[in-house]
């Protein structure tokens, strides 16, 4: 039945870690605001804030940084990432960046031509959409309904609706779509992968209406592996192989690298042959992240970043990452706790909705059943729902995010299935007291990605 695939590693350096008492827990988070991100990470048992930036990387990446080349211009290290990324994408133009919002924010001013213009995206990912209206533009979001049936099983909820997407397309014009952007995996959906068949299908409509086609492909990696997985026709493909696959079908790349490129700081932009953007990319580079053969990135960095894409790729890998989400997945299925099902690639997404329908949007359900999940076992979770989604920009409301995600984030290559055990009974734990839990109500609120930084209280 439920088998999971053990680590295919061993482990030869480890970091302590240890759980405080519950009372000082308590003392932490008050000293926080309330507020995860304000609490430091001594005082936190287990991680699962996020993914990002957050896994171990192997022995041959860390011998990899030795050979780094810290020259300011043209250095071996930049070349050899070059090469790699050139080799996996079969893009020609690469520029390295300090991270995926590095990436966001060098490219998409390029893209928006003139004030009004739009991005259409299966979904916008929060720093992505951000960046979209800092330049001038709205991002709107396009995913296929079924994402929104959390219990209904479907392999590929991370999809384009490319039907509504054309429709939109034609109702704003195709001269005001700036970009056509897909999240692979699709985060802010629950980690769920796209199919190559929708990717093929964005891409038709892409050429028809010459829109161009951005992969955001922080989880390209994993999205490769449902492919195999799940898709007709791919169970027999090499991963490298679907990955090329999946870059014929975009035009341009970026990459939080802190995901599938299994490293804690790193990012790139990789374009096809747009020689015009790549040259207006460099430009912007040079002002805002650093020269473009370093681009905010050490040698050192860029060198354990081309080691790590490589394994990233790695079938024995993938199907163990895949499977300590499942695994967690599954242990809150079995005990009725609301998750999107089935699991996504890197993180679990447990519904607060639902747990604690007494609290409304505006008074944030998930971060409550965070703080508390933090509160009962020093596990740390991350609120993805109505508080991150922010306010409406023309009207100032707080927007409804349609799900009230806790989202218990996995890193790579980090933790055992002992600890997916705990936190699941934590998870189990809080749902039980969810009746008694508050609302909370913003001390202070940052006017963008308040969530970061923002600072609340709990009603009375
Ligand atoms: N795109 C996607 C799909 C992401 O998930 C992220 C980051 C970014 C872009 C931005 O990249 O952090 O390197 O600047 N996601 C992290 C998360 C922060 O926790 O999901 P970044």
């Amino acid at each position: 039945m439920n088998k999971y695939v053990a680590p295919p590693y061993r482990i030869k350096m480890v970091e302590p870690i240890r759980q405080i008492s519950r009372e000082e827990r308590e003392d932490y988070l008050r000293k926080a605001y309330n507020n995860l991100f304000l609490v430091p990470s001594e005082a936190v048992y287990i991680d699962l804030l996020t993914d990002s930036g957050t896994g171990a990387m192997s022995h041959f990446q860390w011998a990899a940084m030795m050979r780094g080349d810290e020259a300011y211009a043209g250095s071996s290290s930049f070349y050899r990432f070059e090469r790699t990324v050139r080799s996996i994408t079969g893009y020609r133009h690469v520029i390295p960046v300090h991270q995926g919002r590095g990436a966001e924010q060098v490219l998409l001013p390029l893209l928006v031509k003139k004030p009004g213009m739009y991005f259409i995206s299966n979904m916008h990912f929060d720093t992505t959409r951000a960046h979209v209206e800092l330049a001038g533009a709205r991002a709107l979001d396009c995913v296929i309904a079924d994402c929104f049936d959390i219990d209904k099983y479907h392999p590929f909820k991370g999809n384009m609706d490319t039907g509504r997407c054309e429709d939109l397309i034609k109702k704003h014009t195709p001269e005001n779509i700036a970009g056509i952007i897909m999240t692979l995996t699709n985060n802010s959906a629950g980690g769920q992968p796209v199919s190559m068949n929708n990717l093929r299908e964005v891409n038709t409509l892409a050429k028809k209406y010459r829109i161009p086609l951005i992969m955001d492909g922080a989880r390209y990696a994993e999205n490769a592996c449902f492919i195999k997985d799940r898709e007709t026709g791919y169970a027999d493909r090499d991963i490298r192989d679907i990955a090329h696959e999946m870059f014929d079908c975009t035009d341009i790349f970026m990459m939080s690298a802190k995901k599938d490129g299994l490293v804690n700081i790193g990012g790139l932009i990789a374009i096809r042959d747009d020689d015009a953007l790549f040259r207006a990319c460099q430009v912007r580079t040079v002002a805002y992240e650093g020269f473009p053969t370093y681009g905010g990135m050490a040698g050192r960095d860029m060198e354990a970043l081309a080691v790590g894409l490589e394994e990233g790729l790695d079938i024995d890998y993938l199907r163990h990452r895949l499977d300590q989400v499942r695994y967690l997945a599954d242990k809150l299925r079995d005990a009725d706790i609301p998750i999107q099902y089935p699991a996504g690639g890197h993180a679990v997404f447990v519904e607060c909705g639902r747990i604690c329908p007494h609290i409304p949007y505006e008074r944030f359900p998930a971060q409550v059943m965070c703080n508390e999940l933090y509160l009962e076992a020093g596990v740390r979770a991350i609120e993805v729902g109505s508080l991150l989604l922010g306010r409406d920009p023309e009207s100032g409301e707080n927007i409804k995010s349609p799900f009230e995600w806790m989202r218990l984030s996995i890193p790579r290559r980090t933790y055992t299935y002992a600890h997916l055990d705990i936190a699941a009974e934590a998870v189990i734990a809080v749902r039980k007291k969810s009746s008694q839990l508050r609302g909370l109500i913003f001390e202070y609120e940052p006017p963008v990605l308040r969530h970061f930084t923002s600072k609340m209280k709990y009603e009375s």
